[in-house]
């Protein structure tokens, strides 16, 4: 067997378990699997790249390689290590940016390997050529466009910069023209390849990553983390049609394509057409300025809520970001055990974008040891919050906004909620009045059956337990 064909066979090994590793992680129970199968497969994937190319490359570049990938595995430990659960989606847009940037070099090289060895020498085939140059453009296209539009999530993501939409004058004609330019270049260079046009090129697709994400408002940026996980999936393809690496081409469709359908079924949870999210808001109409007046509101003390919940029949908890950043899920598991000792009903409401990334409640409370059949998730319990007596909502906003479903005007209008607004009594713990995510007003606050608990989430629910 030479190398290559040995190559060739690691590679189908590693892809299957690529796809036994998505599998894995599409359910709690095997995702721990799912994660071991990922690491495998990447393991044995490196390890026979870096034995195919051995084979063609000086020992001093493989030398380098080895430094190469030291530090980057050194800086990823460290900064695996040390994320919090509420900085994941900053740090894989991050990461995506890495994907872009990389696509963007593998087509330069492409360009410039071809170009050096001159069209005589070169190993491609006449005919392919064309092709090849194709491949180049729309490497560098995709790549591009995902490395500024990750960086721009990486920055609202982390609270950097702002996170409302960029609004310019004419934005879809800008987007629109902008793929019309990429068009017209990709053609141009298929018939006389030059620099300038790839430069052109590397320019549009940098600007076009850079409006489409900017143009994105807060309350969708959890369909475009997922979307830039596709295009740097994409990105990755078009590399592996570059360097003719099969592996990498099946790893980038099973990236792109898991990616896309995951934005896909966010889009549905959050009554958000797919196009218009893809396309950087098109579609969506400039967010008014928020000078309503929603009245005044009332506070409640954490011995009132024990007492509150004392005399409760039904409670139903609706953690949200606060809670994670609080870290209040041991002490909210310790409330949910006592109140059920005493005989009262609790279950728990999860809205499909609680929190910063998908999933991200049932983890905390599933760590917490919350029982996983009263963690119910949004539609399984919206019916129930009207015969519901007391609903805690514990560091949750955009996500129990009635202004979605009443408001036409809101930014977040159509998104579906958790109606805990229904309910007998409300109680909202967080520290403020400000904002939530999408940095919209919430009038739940100032409901006559609605009183906020002011403070950290964790000290709160400990106060309230105290009492009880
Ligand atoms: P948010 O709307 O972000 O609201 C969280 C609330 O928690 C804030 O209003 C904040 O109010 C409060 N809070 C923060 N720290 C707290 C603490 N230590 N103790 C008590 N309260 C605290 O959260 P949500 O309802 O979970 O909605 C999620 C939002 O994030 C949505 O807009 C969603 O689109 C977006 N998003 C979701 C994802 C995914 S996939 N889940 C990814 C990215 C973005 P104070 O500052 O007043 O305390």
């Amino acid at each position: 067997m030479t190398a290559s064909t040995a190559a060739q066979a690691a590679y189908i090994v590693a892809a299957l378990l690529f796809i036994l590793s998505l599998a894995g992680l599409s359910r709690h129970e095997t995702s721990r699997s799912g994660v071991v199968f990922g690491i495998a497969g990447m393991a044995i994937a490196l390890a026979a790249t870096i034995g195919l190319a051995s084979r063609s490359i000086a020992a001093t570049g493989i030398a380098l390689l080895a430094v190469a990938m030291v530090i980057g595995a050194g800086i990823g430990l460290w900064r695996a290590r040390r994320v919090e659960m509420t900085g994941m989606p900053e740090l894989i847009a991050i990461l995506h940016s890495f994907v872009g940037l990389a696509a963007v070099l593998v087509g330069w090289n492409g360009y410039l390997d071809v170009e050096a060895r001159g069209s005589g020498q070169t190993e491609i085939a006449h005919d392919l050529l064309n092709i090849h140059h194709a491949e180049v453009f729309i490497g560098i296209f995709i790549g591009a466009v995902t490395f500024t539009g990750s960086i721009i999530a990486f920055l609202k993501l982390s609270a950097r910069i702002k996170s409302s939409p960029l609004m310019l004058p004419g934005r879809n004609y800008l987007n629109i023209g902008a793929l019309v330019a990429f068009v017209g270049l990709t053609t141009a260079f298929v018939a006389s390849p030059n620099v300038g046009l790839l430069v052109a090129v590397t320019a549009v697709a940098l600007a076009l990553g850079l409006h489409l994400v900017a143009s994105i408002g807060g309350g969708d940026m959890p369909v475009v983390v997922s979307m830039l996980n596709s295009y740097s999936g994409w990105a990755a393809a078009a590399s592996g049609f570059l360097l003719d690496n099969n592996l990498l081409i099946v790893t980038g469709a099973l990236v792109g394509s898991s990616g896309a359908y995951l934005s896909y079924i966010m889009c549905t949870a959050m009554n958000r057409s797919f196009l218009s999210v893809i396309a950087g808001g098109f579609g969506m109409e400039a967010a008014p300025s928020d000078d309503k007046e929603y009245g005044e509101y009332r506070e409640i003390k954490a011995e009132d809520t024990a007492e509150l919940l004392r005399g409760a029949t039904s409670v139903v908890i609706t953690p949200g970001y606060g809670m994670a950043v609080a870290q209040a899920q041991y002490p909210v598991a310790d409330l949910t055990r006592r109140l059920r000792e005493r005989g009262v009903e609790v279950r728990f409401g999860i809205h499909p974008v609680a929190g910063r990334l998908p999933g991200h409640m049932n983890v905390l409370l599933a760590e917490a040891k919350v029982p996983y059949d009263i963690v119910l998730e949004m539609d399984e319990i919206n019916d129930d919050l009207a015969a519901t007596t007391v609903v805690l909502v514990i560091g949750a906003n955009d996500t129990v906004n009635p202004a979605a479903a009443e408001d036409p005007s809101s930014p977040i209008a159509g998104m579906p909620v958790l109606r805990v607004w229904e309910a007998e009594n409300v109680v909202v713990f967080k520290r403020s009045m400000n904002t939530g995510y999408a940095g919209v007003q919430n009038p739940l606050f100032f409901r006559e059956n609605s009183q906020m608990l002011f403070g950290d989430a964790k000290e709160r629910v400990e106060d309230i337990l105290k009492v009880l």
